[in-house]
């Protein structure tokens, strides 16, 4: 085992990893409404509009999403690459969706619009995930709505579902938005995790990996959550590190002292 932590702890291995299987991720209440109202929204045919703060699992919500959404009736197309200009933006959804982007921008648009048509032939209904949407050119988001308008605007043949921070709420909220915003019925927001979550999401990890044991003190785990303010990133991060330094001590428990002291540490390399 290369990592001594990892035996030291008597894990099967790295508890904070973010390369967790879809099926694996952790599903409290809040996060099992967001992806439920996500299924219910697609169901519909309607595009939804997700924001939250970095880290807070926007993106697992999404994976949880592709695990649990019926594979014969969806076709999920993901895309994470939102800085391109509206050409660019419209050539990578054509490479995504496997057809070969034209040169003219009429023309890729009228080929993303025929593979969305000949898949509602097909009873298929074709999903466009849009992450780190709060980043879009203004180009593209003027333009966005019209992929929406099939058979005069009276038909439903495609959902968005638009992912980012909360500040892409508030793009979407300006007047020149209006067309697309009001297009968008489902508009869900991902909280930061609440102090009894941080302390169970902490458990569900160390359970993934074998271990049941309580490791973090519950002082240490308070301020694992003020530290992070339920971001889901930096308390792996944290907690990683936790886990080394408690290791490096030879203590079972990650207790209080070695919270802060990481915690510190991580806010002087940050600040650096
Ligand atoms: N449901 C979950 N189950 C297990 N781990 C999770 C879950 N949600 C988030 N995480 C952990 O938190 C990390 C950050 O989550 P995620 O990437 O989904 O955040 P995000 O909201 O998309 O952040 P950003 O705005 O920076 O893209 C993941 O890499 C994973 O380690
Ligand atoms: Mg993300």
């Amino acid at each position: 085992m290369s990592q001594p932590y990892l035996a030291h702890f008597a894990l099967k291995e790295p508890p904070f990893s973010k390369e967790i299987p879809d099926a694996d991720l952790w599903l409290p209440s809040s996060k099992l409404a967001a992806v439920e109202s996500l299924l219910d929204a697609l169901d519909e045919h309607a595009s939804v509009v997700l924001v939250g703060e970095p880290g807070v699992g926007k993106t697992c919500v999404l994976r949880a999403l592709r695990h649990r959404i019926p594979a014969a009736g969806f076709r999920l197309t993901y895309c994470h690459n939102a800085t391109l200009g509206r050409r660019d933006f419209y050539r990578q959804l054509c490479h995504a969706v496997g057809i070969s982007p034209a040169a003219t921008a009429g023309s890729l648009f009228y080929g993303l619009s025929r593979h969305v048509e000949e898949r509602a032939a097909e009873r298929i209904h074709p999903v466009f995930l849009l992450d780190e949407a709060h980043l879009m050119h203004q180009d593209t988001l003027d333009h966005l709505h019209i992929l929406l308008n099939y058979a005069w605007d009276s038909r439903a043949l495609l959902s968005l579902v638009l992912v980012g921070l909360p500040e892409l709420r508030e793009r979407l909220e300006l007047r020149r938005n209006r067309s697309l915003y009001s297009r968008i019925h489902h508009r869900l927001e991902i909280a930061a995790l609440t102090p009894e979550d941080t302390a169970e999401y902490l458990r569900m990890r160390l359970h993934r990996v074998g271990c049941d044991r309580e490791v973090f003190a519950s002082d240490a785990v308070v301020l694992f959550h003020e530290a992070t303010l339920g971001a889901m990133r930096d308390l792996d991060r944290l907690a990683a590190h936790a886990l080394r330094e408690t290791a490096r001590k030879k203590r079972k428990l990650v207790e209080r002292d070695v919270a802060a002291r990481v915690i510190e540490a991580d806010s002087r390399e940050r600040d650096r």
